[in-house]
């Protein structure tokens, strides 16, 4: 269903509110509360029990405690079923979750006086949906709903601080929406805005913003203020450079340089490179043009194929470095680089309410809902955010790259566990998701850390590292940010990226370390343990550590709104790493192979196919951060690609 009906909160629905009596004495215990960390949302007013509520209740899937088994089965290059990827209905087969819960789950809405019919069971299995009054959900959740306003930006939520399931239904169900997650776009639309800003002032305000590290905008993907998109540098008159001048300035020339890339064939049209920008962030032709004039003179007029995912939108009404600067950062590079292969990208999320992650990974996972309903499944069912082209509706991409993020503590870990695992099937369905790493160093977006007493968010000069999701998940690979330090060359190795921004990076809160990268940890802590203890993070060494690999994110030299300035930020190494990843399918597919898919335990097992970077730190929270150090660190991952003994690695593979 379309959410924006739901938005503009003028659905009423008469529904007569007769609570059956339970049939027996149920227990009901708290499955979720709103995390600690999001303080800066206040509660207003009680929501009106007429008001409809788009419930989906996520059951828990089966067979997810095997889910590494299954993909080191396909990713793993000592596997003998490597590359032998799943098909969509293998995927739902395998994960759809037990007949027992769907059950149990649809007993209890109708003892709680949901009439059989109104909830309604997705394809895939994988979510219960139902429109439900306020008055309804809250008597079945045992909670109450407010709109929550944003206490610095105005913005406005519609969630619970905590919901109940009964007691025998814990095991069954992963998560309800809506209810504590600050991601679901569910909320009144974005009035209350700041008053337009011209150009120079948005600039102004950003650097203001970002010397302050005052508190950005979490949660709304693709704003202005997220806190995740690139830094801004200065502005350049002669973008005119040579390999020389790498050090001052990147251009695809030099990155072809370090990174030893060929340009790209074509020998398989139809492989393209995904990237992935959140509305209101969008690109403008004229700047992708005035950078090909310049570094890619065949791609002049060139777009991305565009994929409008969620009644995206790629908005012209603002111009500035945070409405254009990743996209044209994401778009210009990963277009010059992979060159004559092409660029899909997938524009997600209308004006008024954006998307989340969800939104994306409904789109394109078929197996949400094209297995058995295939074209006659109730799209409204399958994805009830509005989407004129419903869920599973485009083909993903066999690398997908996206520059933007959470902070791991902004949502809550069931709901970071079930999206971790949808990236896991992705990747059986032999997909590279590709995620930054954030640009904060062990602080979270907006140089935020944790308070160890309230868990709220602080100003960054003390307290506990802070995450980013979804590079904590093990099933994405995350990509951090080096530099060519001031003075070096191409041929030098690289530093964490310490110009600007700080390479995010460290270890989860959530998710545990996954085997692949155990030796690699271990021997961080055996050779290289940072000087904190579990005052700072989890230095139980259980833990997922990331980024996985790094790449150059400094000083790219872009064409925004009409004129070339400098780039900062993870978001540039992202899809520079992901484009490499493209390159190499290319190879493997011209040889008959099919894409590489995860590609964590391969690299894991074969470091020497990245470049160590053993220069720099990712100071955040009052300290210096981690150290980049020989072998993997949380910094800069295993290092830099080397592009022709990664290519030859993954030929080699079957
Ligand atoms: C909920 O309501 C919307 C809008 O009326 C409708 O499109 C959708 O199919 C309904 N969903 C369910 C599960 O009944
Ligand atoms: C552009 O900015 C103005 C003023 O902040 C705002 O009202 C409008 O909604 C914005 N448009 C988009 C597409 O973000
Ligand atoms: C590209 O995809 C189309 C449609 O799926 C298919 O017919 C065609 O053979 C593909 N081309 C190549 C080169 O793989
Ligand atoms: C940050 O917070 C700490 C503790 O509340 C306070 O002492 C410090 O002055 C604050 N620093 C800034 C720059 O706001
Ligand atoms: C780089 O080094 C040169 C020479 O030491 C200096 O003039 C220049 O300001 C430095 N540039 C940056 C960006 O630090
Ligand atoms: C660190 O992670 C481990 C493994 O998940 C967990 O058992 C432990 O409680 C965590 N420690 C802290 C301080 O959170």
């Amino acid at each position: 269903m379309r959410l924006s009906t739901f938005l503009g909160l003028i659905a009423t629905l008469a529904v007569a509110v007769d609570a059956k009596p339970l049939r027996r004495a149920t227990k009901h215990v708290v499955h979720e509360e709103k995390p600690a960390a999001r303080r800066n949302w206040f509660k207003t007013s009680r929501l009106h029990q007429s008001k409809i509520l788009p419930v989906r209740i996520g059951l828990t899937q089966k067979n997810l405690d095997r889910a590494e088994e299954f993909i080191y089965g396909v990713s793993h290059p000592d596997s003998d079923s490597y590359g032998k990827h799943w098909s969509p209905e293998k995927v739902v087969d395998m994960f759809s979750p037990k007949q027992q819960s769907i059950d149990l789950v649809m007993e209890w809405l109708e003892a709680e006086g949901i009439q059989p019919g109104r909830a309604k069971l997705s394809s895939s299995k994988t979510w219960i949906s139902l429109n439900a009054t306020v008055a309804e959900v809250e008597r079945l959740l045992k909670t109450q709903y407010h709109v929550y306003k944003h206490d610095t930006l105005g913005h406005h939520h519609v969630a619970c601080d905590k919901y109940h399931v009964p007691d025998h239904l814990v095991d069954h169900i992963d998560l309800i929406t809506p209810t504590v997650h600050f991601d679901q776009r569910l909320g009144h639309d974005r009035t209350n805005k700041k008053v337009p800003l011209s150009e120079d002032q948005d600039n102004e305000l950003r650097k203001r913003m970002l010397q302050r590290r005052q508190i950005p905008e979490h949660g709304i993907l693709g704003s202005p203020n997220s806190g995740f998109g690139p830094k801004q540098g200065a502005t350049i008159t002669n973008a005119l450079v040579s390999l020389a001048e790498c050090d001052q300035m990147i251009t695809p020339a030099c990155l072809r340089a370090l990174y030893a890339t060929p340009p790209g064939t074509l020998a398989a049209s139809n492989n393209t490179l995904g990237i992935v920008e959140y509305t209101p962030q969008a690109f403008l032709q004229k700047d992708l043009d005035i950078f090909f004039e310049q570094f890619a003179p065949p791609l002049v007029g060139q777009a991305p194929i565009v994929n409008l995912v969620d009644n995206g939108v790629l908005q012209t009404e603002n111009q500035s470095f945070n409405f254009n600067g990743e996209s044209a950062l994401d778009l210009e590079f990963a277009m010059a680089l992979i060159y004559p292969q092409r660029a899909t990208l997938y524009q997600v999320g209308d004006l008024v309410q954006g998307a989340s992650f969800n939104n994306f990974l409904d789109s394109v996972d078929a197996s949400y809902c094209t297995f058995e309903g295939g074209n006659s499944a109730d799209p409204n069912v399958d994805s009830p955010y509005p989407s004129s082209v419903g869920c599973g509706g485009f083909a993903a991409t066999k690398v997908i790259s996206t520059s933007y993020g959470y902070n791991e503590a902004d949502l809550g870990a069931r709901y970071e566990q079930r999206q971790c695992n949808e990236y896991m099937k992705l990747g059986l369905m032999g997909v590279t998701t590709v995620y930054s790493s954030g640009d904060y160093g062990v602080a979270g977006n907006g140089g935020q850390c944790i308070d160890p007493l309230t868990l709220a968010f602080n100003n960054g000069t003390d307290g506990i590292f802070n995450p980013s999701f979804p590079g904590s998940c093990p099933y994405v690979t995350s990509v951090g940010a080096t530099q060519i330090l001031n003075g070096s060359s191409v041929r030098t190795p690289e530093s964490a990226c310490q110009d600007v921004i700080f390479s995010g990076g460290g270890f989860s809160n959530v998710f545990a370390m996954p085997d692949y990268q155990k030796s690699a940890v271990d021997a961080y802590f055996a050779n290289s343990a940072p000087p904190y203890g579990a005052e700072r993070f989890n230095n139980s060494r259980a833990v997922r550590g990331f980024p996985d690999v790094s790449a150059n994110g400094a000083n790219y030299l872009t064409a925004v709104n009409d004129k070339f300035s400098l780039s900062f930020g993870a978001s540039a190494s992202a899809p520079v790493f992901a484009s490499l990843i493209s390159l190499i399918n290319e190879k493997r597919l011209a040889a008959g192979k099919g894409p590489v898919g995860f590609i964590n335990p391969t690299l894991y097992a074969n470091p020497q196919v990245l470049n160590d970077v053993r220069n720099g730190n990712n100071p955040g929270c009052g300290t210096d951060g981690f150290s980049a150090v020989e072998g993997w660190d949380p910094l800069t991952g295993l290092g830099t690609p080397n592009y022709p003994a990664m290519e030859a690695l993954f030929l080699s593979l079957p």
